[in-house]
């Protein structure tokens, strides 16, 4: 069967390199914090351009610390698109707050700048814009709706660390930015992993005491914090797939050209648009098909794995049913009943999957 994402090829490329990484860490006694680590968000902060880069336990702990170190308060009502996964919404839930679901672009699937300022009342306090599929939200518009209304705002690129816009790296666009380590992720370790991106050397000072227990002295607690650290272990493997990284970005664009190149010739079946001045990490490859039932009886005929991200809007969740007002979202409604993801990372033999296609298409 075609892996969905070949984590044990990225394994075998590099194996000597995460053998020796990982060796030395575990001899090293040092387990939480420390050399590595420091190394880690050095190289992150070098390759985002990035001032300050604070590593933690996962992508969700990412967003969770940037909204206690931004200050939302229960009640507060915070911007999140209606179609991605559920941790920006969720996290604001968890804190008391109220998620508000701004629809998305019909082609690229972002969150929409009009949608979001229609949604802006006296309770709101900031935006969460995602990069969802490794492509960034429209910034340009989004920051602005977001100083017109006094608004933060905290981008979420949790799929998209690499991508740019206008030549600008993702992780920094937001007051705060976040991405995820999750194995699947472009960037992806052995477990859960994340980090947070601040050009704000206050709030980078805040996110660092809530990260670790309130606490920058030992046993000195300011604030009531949160224990959300990234494992030297993870760090170490991190490091290594960091060195490969590039490469990966442009192997995994000369596979989506191959994917784009044949589903761009297909009737009914249309790739997610890339916007003007973006670059993708493609950390899904994902599709907006028409008759959908009979493309996955096709995929199922091949063999190919696929996978549907997202079959529902936030809002039609049953854990936003109480506390949100569903809304129309059309466009993040038509999208999940569009959408299909292909297998896809730097080692998928795309060519492999559209021979299959060719034989049922
Ligand atoms: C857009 C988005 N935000 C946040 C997260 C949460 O990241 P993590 O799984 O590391 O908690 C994910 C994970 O898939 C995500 O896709």
């Amino acid at each position: 069967m075609i892996p969905f994402i070949n984590v044990r090829a990225q394994r075998e490329a590099y194996k000597s390199e995460f053998l020796q990484a990982e060796q030395d860490v575990l001899d090293s006694g040092c387990y939480i914090g420390g050399p590595v680590i420091q190394r880690f968000e050095a190289e992150l902060a070098a390759f985002t351009e990035a001032n300050n880069v604070v590593t933690c336990g996962s992508g969700t702990d990412a967003i969770t610390i940037a909204l206690l170190a931004l200050g939302l308060e229960p009640g507060d009502e915070v911007i999140v698109p209606d179609f991605t996964f559920i941790a920006p919404a969720e996290c604001v839930m968890r804190l008391g707050g109220i998620p508000k679901f701004a629809d998305i672009d019909a082609g690229t699937l972002q969150i929409s700048a009009e949608s979001v300022e229609t949604l802006i009342g006296e309770k709101t306090r900031g935006i969460i814009a995602v990069n969802l599929f490794g492509q960034c939200a429209p910034y340009r518009e989004i920051q602005k709706v977001a100083k017109a209304h006094g608004l933060w705002l905290i981008e979420d690129s949790a799929q998209a660390f690499g991508a740019t816009q206008c030549g600008q790296n993702a992780c920094t666009f937001g007051d705060i930015s976040i991405t995820s380590f999750y194995p699947a992720k472009p960037l992806g370790c052995y477990g859960d992993g994340g980090a947070l991106f601040t050009v704000n050397d206050e709030l980078a000072q805040k996110i660092r005491l809530i990260a670790n227990h309130g606490s920058c002295t030992r046993y000195v607690h300011e604030i009531c914090g949160m224990n959300s650290r990234l494992d030297a272990i993870h760090a170490a493997v991190l490091r290594v797939k960091l060195r490969h990284f590039k490469d990966e970005l442009k192997k995994r664009s000369e596979n989506a050209s191959k994917y784009n190149e044949f589903f761009g010739a297909i009737p009914g079946i249309a790739p997610q648009k890339i916007a003007d001045g973006n670059t993708n990490t493609y950390a899904q490859y994902t599709l907006l098909v028409e008759d959908r039932k009979s493309f996955i009886e096709k995929l199922d005929a091949t063999e190919i794995p696929y996978c549907i991200h997202y079959p529902k809007p936030l809002h039609e969740q049953p854990c936003f049913k109480e506390q949100v007002q569903a809304r129309g979202n059309t466009n993040a409604t038509e999208a999940s009943q569009k959408v299909v993801s292909l297998p896809f990372c730097a080692f998928t033999d795309v060519e492999e999957i559209i021979a299959g296609l060719k034989k049922v298409m």
